[in-house]
């Protein structure tokens, strides 16, 4: 028997262990719980209110409330209440663009493709996911914003300089069906980019800012590697639908993609998903698989943020050469191309998460 009495605080705080999917923010600080009451007998009635378009959510956390509540000493009976409807209309889905949420004109979601750990394949990944959002017929922009290490001219095999609009704006090239922007269409490839903290910054709002996207359904935001200062500018400057969480199966990565988790939180910003790169590799001559940095670790991540793993992208050669190529693998039959697949898969998995 303990000496413990079960109070409506006590309840409060057990739930302050029960995260918001998709967040390192509880349910407690997100202000979801309306009401807690409980009678000399211990019958404990929870009231919330979730406001999202998934269903998932409230089932999710319906779950949890009822897992940590049903612990607690004292507790004899338990009613959790949730009252669930869709958030108020956002702006972004009227057809209009001059309605669209984000701050960059023109654009109805903006994705930010981020890592913490440097080469794990973040801009490998935004080229593909950005031709296969075009592919399943999404207009569709990419933004490299590696200014120390531009990557995506290289990518998508082009040089061709970005325009001057009337109104002063740049305008993106078009290259794979994508409309693309770089530091590396930008400057010469032998010059070193000498730029550094805050002029770094502005060079970085103006690419945020100052582009007529000319109408896009999405637009990928491959981000340098890191969680300092540039990293958090971008995500303070723009209005970002969610961020996609590029990962290798290995602890090392996953340690560092925590810390992107956690530059996300900061802003609330939903982490729309995990996408497993370097997931595993399938030898040509005899088919077998080997998982050459581990097993697991995106789904295991995914699970504990409450969030979907997107996809899992093998270790793959023809995935590199592509890159290096200027062909994104995405381009290939998904029919015919493993990889392409992959990528078709984490395209509609995003544009579902987003109800497109
Ligand atoms: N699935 C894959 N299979 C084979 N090679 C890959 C795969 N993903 C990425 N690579 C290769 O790994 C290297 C690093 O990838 P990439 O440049 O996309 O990483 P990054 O996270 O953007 O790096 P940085 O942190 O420097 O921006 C590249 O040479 C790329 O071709
Ligand atoms: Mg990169």
């Amino acid at each position: 028997m303990s000496d413990v009495t079960l109070t409506p605080e006590l309840i409060r705080a057990a739930l302050t262990t029960v995260k918001y999917p998709g967040f390192s923010r509880d349910i407690v600080s997100f202000g979801l719980v309306r009401k807690v009451t409980v009678s000399p007998e211990g019958a404990v009635v929870v009231d919330l209110l979730v406001e999202s378009k998934n269903a998932d959510v409230p089932r999710y956390i319906y779950e949890n409330v009822m897992g940590v509540v049903k612990e607690l000493p004292g507790v004899k009976q338990l009613d959790v209440n949730i009252e669930h409807h869709a958030p108020q209309q956002r702006k972004a889905a009227s057809d209009d663009p001059a309605d669209w949420k984000s701050s960059v004109p023109g654009v109805r979601h903006v994705i930010a493709v981020a890592s913490g750990k440097g080469g794990v394949g973040k801009s490998t990944v935004s080229a593909n996911l950005a031709v296969a959002l075009s592919r399943l017929g999404y207009r569709t922009g990419l933004l490299d914003l590696d200014i120390y290490g531009p990557s995506m001219a290289l990518m998508f095999g082009t040089k061709e300089r970005p325009g001057c609009s009337d109104k002063e704006q740049f305008l993106p090239v078009e290259a794979h069906g994508v409309k693309l922007l770089s530091m590396g269409l930008m400057i010469d490839e032998a010059s070193p980019v000498a730029v550094r903290g805050p002029l770094a910054t502005r060079y970085v709002q103006q690419f945020l800012r100052d582009v007529d996207w000319g109408g896009l359904d999405f637009l990928i935001l491959d981000m340098p590697p890191g969680t300092g200062d540039i990293q958090l500018t971008i995500v303070q400057t723009v209005d970002l639908s969610g961020a996609v969480i590029v990962t290798t199966p290995q602890e090392v990565a996953l340690i560092d993609a925590r810390k992107a988790v956690g530059l996300f939180n900061r802003v609330e910003t939903p982490i729309l998903g995990i996408i497993e790169n370097m997931s595993y590799f399938v030898c040509p001559s005899d088919g077998l698989v080997y998982n050459i940095f581990g097993e697991g670790g995106g789904e295991r991540e995914a699970q504990k943020l409450g969030v979907p793993l997107l996809g899992k992208i093998p270790l793959d050669i023809q995935t590199r050469s592509c890159g290096d190529e200027g062909r994104p693998v995405a381009l290939e039959d998904p029919g015919q191309n493993r990889v392409a697949a992959a990528f078709q898969g984490v395209a509609s998995g995003l544009a579902s998460v987003l109800g497109m």
